[in-house]
């Protein structure tokens, strides 16, 4: 099925370009890059809305999606939180683009189109990041797959679908205007082709289904301009209609975890759609990078109105992997939720998570950055007075011990001051004493006739060591004993594997979801890149 594309099919730019990796998010640099952006498009985002100049381009009937809605029956996927390592993308770019897909003798057809739910590149949006984290990998997939015109940039009419994009954080930490220039300008990526013009859209189903892409900016904001588009189209909706509403982030989850009052934005669409005689009978969220599924444990009533909703966070579709095992399926949300499925399963994931004891080998950017901090504490120790009462009686020590405090205080994840003030203190206390540790080991072992820039050279060496190991550990606790950094301990791991999309069936009878997951990503070869399998099939929302 798959033909071997030569390089004369590249872009100028592809044969120029080394395949990314996976991104190194604990890179010193990547780091600070990030923080800034994310910083400035935070504050500035609410200031300058690109949201307000889309809403100008075009008018309301071209962000609604209507062609899909006579077919018998339709195939669509979805999949949030793309675009990072090439390997992991290319192999969902492979499946999403497929003529169709047979796990275990089951024949699943190409979706009609692709959704993706926000996070489309990492770390951050730019042209350049698209073009090579999300396009590049498309594009390959598209020509190994044969479905692309003699130059290989563009999709053949018959292998020709479309996608529709909502915008998450990453996407944002440029004001979106790299989303909006790839996205809403009728572009193609790989075998398909981007329809929206702004950056939330109403797709039209058959059998009075819709799909609803909802922009959140930052900060879970809606603006005014949409929320009066939704608005003016909930009033149109034909009672009964059944609605999946993809959002970037799972606020029901993140409104449980953070209390705060996330639910908002979900309960007013879900009231827009019951003024209609309407229901929202399935969300769709990314921003956490694995499956769960959750159901209503609670039926409201008789009739149409007892159909448990479905919630379902998808964030598998080419990020690092997060964990699985840092929440509990037993707890029910205030809202009568329940996470029903997790994939990957909470063993792989606690598994996974020891992958923290090489912090250091894995993250070797910022373990140099804390093996000069640990040289730069007893830097000016004397050799002959070195005790342990050395770095808190000397300024320079002390004060680099407190400003590491305070960093550290600030990074621990828990809900309240005084346990992050003590969880930092713990973490500050380890660094402090293997630094100790190091200085008194190092220059007792090595000979005492060197010149004075060996000695200092390998304790930064070995304080390197000792410091990646410190806060990989520092990890792999608190995500293990106290469920925190589920971020920070598994984005240090960079795994491109156990991705997941969810590939669904519209017909009269209903709306059936399988849930097809990937194990392992593979390097492109021009084959079937990886095996596949189904980790959940389910009928959503009744015929
Ligand atoms: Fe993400």
């Amino acid at each position: 099925m798959s033909i071997k594309q030569g390089r004369r099919d590249l872009s100028s730019q592809e044969k120029r370009w080394k395949k990314p990796g996976m991104v190194r998010w604990y890179d010193p640099g990547l780091l600070a890059e990030t923080g800034l952006y994310a910083g400035l498009s935070t504050m500035l985002g609410s200031m300058i809305d690109t949201r307000r100049f889309l809403q100008f381009e075009g008018s309301d009937d071209d962000c609604v999606i209507r062609e899909y809605q006579g077919a018998e029956e339709l195939w669509f996927d979805y999949a949030a939180d793309i675009g990072d390592g090439w390997d992991a993308t290319y192999t969902m770019a492979y499946l999403f683009s497929g003529p169709r897909l047979e796990p275990a003798g089951e024949t699943l057809a190409r979706g009609h189109f692709l959704v993706l739910g926000g996070d489309e590149v990492y770390p951050r949006a730019s042209r350049d990041a698209y073009a090579k984290r999300l396009i590049w990998p498309f594009n390959q997939a598209g020509r190994n797959l044969g479905q692309m015109e003699p130059g290989g940039r563009t999709p053949n009419a018959d292998h020709r679908r479309d996608i529709y994009c909502i915008p998450g954080n990453h996407d944002w930490y440029d004001g979106l205007a790299a989303f909006t220039r790839r996205f809403c300008n009728g572009r193609t990526i790989g075998s398909f082709r981007t329809r929206q013009r702004r950056s939330y859209f109403i797709l039209k189903l058959p059998h009075n289904w819709e799909l609803w892409g909802v922009d959140l900016q930052l900060n879970h904001d809606i603006d005014v301009a949409q929320l009066n588009f939704f608005r003016r189209q909930a009033e149109t909706l034909v009672p009964g209609t059944r609605i999946i509403l993809c959002l970037a982030e799972p606020d029901w989850v993140y409104g449980e975890r953070s209390e705060e009052d996330l639910h908002w934005n979900i309960e007013r669409f879900e009231r827009m759609a019951e003024k209609s005689g309407s229901k929202i009978v399935l969300e769709l969220a990314g921003d956490i990078h694995n499956y769960q599924r959750y159901e209503g444990t609670r039926t409201p009533g008789g009739g149409y109105a007892s159909h448990p909703q479905t919630k379902i966070v998808s964030g598998g579709g080419g990020a690092f992997l997060h964990p699985t095992h840092s929440f509990s399926m037993e707890k029910e949300f205030p809202e009568g939720f329940k996470c029903e499925n997790r994939y990957p399963g909470a063993g792989t994931s606690l598994w996974l998570s020891l992958g923290n004891l090489f912090f250091a080998f894995r993250n070797p950017g910022f373990s140099a950055l804390l093996g000069a901090v640990y040289a730069a504490l007893f830097w000016s120790m004397p050799t002959a007075d070195f005790g342990w009462r050395f770095p808190l009686t000397h300024p320079g020590s002390a004060s680099l011990i407190l400003v590491l405090f305070l960093v550290l205080w600030q990074f621990s994840d828990f809900r309240t001051r005084w346990q992050n003030g003590l969880w930092g203190l713990v973490h500050t206390a380890c660094h402090v004493s293997a630094a100790y540790l190091v200085w008194r080991w190092l220059p007792a072992v090595l000979p005492g006739d060197l010149p004075w820039i060996v000695p200092r050279t390998a304790i930064f060496a070995a304080g390197s060591l000792a410091g990646g190991t410190v806060f990989g550990i520092y990890l792999l606790l608190s995500l293990n004993l106290f469920r925190i950094h589920e971020n920070e301990a598994f984005s240090s791991l960079r795994i491109p594997h156990h991705k997941h999309f969810l590939r669904f069936h519209l017909t009269q009878e209903g709306l059936r979801l399988f849930v097809v997951a990937a194990d392992r990503t593979a390097p492109e070869d021009g084959e079937h890149p990886v095996p596949i399998k189904i980790i959940e099939r389910r009928t959503i929302g009744g015929a």
